[in-house]
């Protein structure tokens, strides 16, 4: 089954002086399991294609079904139910709660399905080890570096172990080094937990590790490599 289903899906940014067209009757699969990278320049709309799969915002028409559920359908409640228990966002400057310390950053999602603190607790700090921060925990965004509150900011999008995660320029705060492990902590998460990912990126290394390569472009989406396309220029090179 298809995890991300866009058919002919259209926004458009409008304000009494333009319309800006993002996505223009825009068609895209992404089967379950795959890790999916959409490329495309700076305001082609990548992060509005994020928002509208994660329902975050909404398409003016079109279909967007997320794991067979079609979002548009959803009243407010459900969707930002469904939102939390199926969906983990990466946002591209990370969203920490400055407050909160890394567990209760990564806790917070937890809040919402009514778990108790200990257990929400329990978890961050189990989702926090996996990100290689178990020693950091109780300190606060503000006394962390960047690699370290992205990784914070992973373990939160993998708290309620969501089938789909959507990573927005995962690497775009990183140094290489922080970046091909993030990259690498993420690839795992996609391979042996199977959830599904799809990032924007410009990065190579996010690039590289993809299995599925979409082009986002003139509001049209364009699915530049997948596996048999790859296979296809093997044989060619
Ligand atoms: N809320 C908004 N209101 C009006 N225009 C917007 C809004 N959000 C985005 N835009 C415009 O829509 C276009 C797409 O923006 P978007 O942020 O989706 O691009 P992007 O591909 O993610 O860019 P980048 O690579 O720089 O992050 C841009 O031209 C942007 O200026
Ligand atoms: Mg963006």
């Amino acid at each position: 089954m298809a995890e991300i289903s866009l058919k002919s899906v259209s926004k458009a940014y409008v304000n009494p002086v333009f319309s800006l067209t993002v996505l223009d009757k825009a068609d895209l699969t992404i089967p379950e399991g795959a890790f999916a990278a959409v490329q495309g320049p700076s305001g082609s709309g990548k992060s509005t294609l994020l928002n509208l799969i994660g329902a975050l915002d909404r398409a003016d028409g079109g279909d967007i079904r997320v794991m067979g559920t079609d979002i548009a359908s959803l009243p407010q409640r459900r969707l930002a139910e469904f939102r939390n228990r199926t969906i983990g966002f990466v946002f591209q400057s990370f969203h920490l709660m400055p407050v909160l310390t890394a567990a209760e950053n990564v806790a917070w999602p937890l809040y919402f399905q009514g778990v108790r603190r200990r257990d929400r607790m329990r978890a961050a700090r189990e989702k926090l080890a996996l990100v290689g921060l178990s020693d950091h925990a109780d300190k606060i965004p503000g006394r962390l570096s960047g690699g370290q509150r992205q990784r914070v900011a992973i373990a939160r999008a993998l708290v309620c172990d969501p089938a789909v995660i959507l990573a927005d320029e995962p690497t775009a705060n990183l140094d290489r080094k922080t970046a091909r492990d993030v990259m690498d902590l993420l690839r795992d998460i996609n391979s042996r937990r199977g959830a599904t990912l799809l990032c924007a990126t410009h990065d190579p290394l996010v690039v590289e590790r993809a299995n599925r390569v979409i082009e986002l472009s003139e509001g049209k989406l364009t699915m530049r490599s997948d596996p048999p396309a790859v296979g296809t220029e093997e044989r060619h090179a």
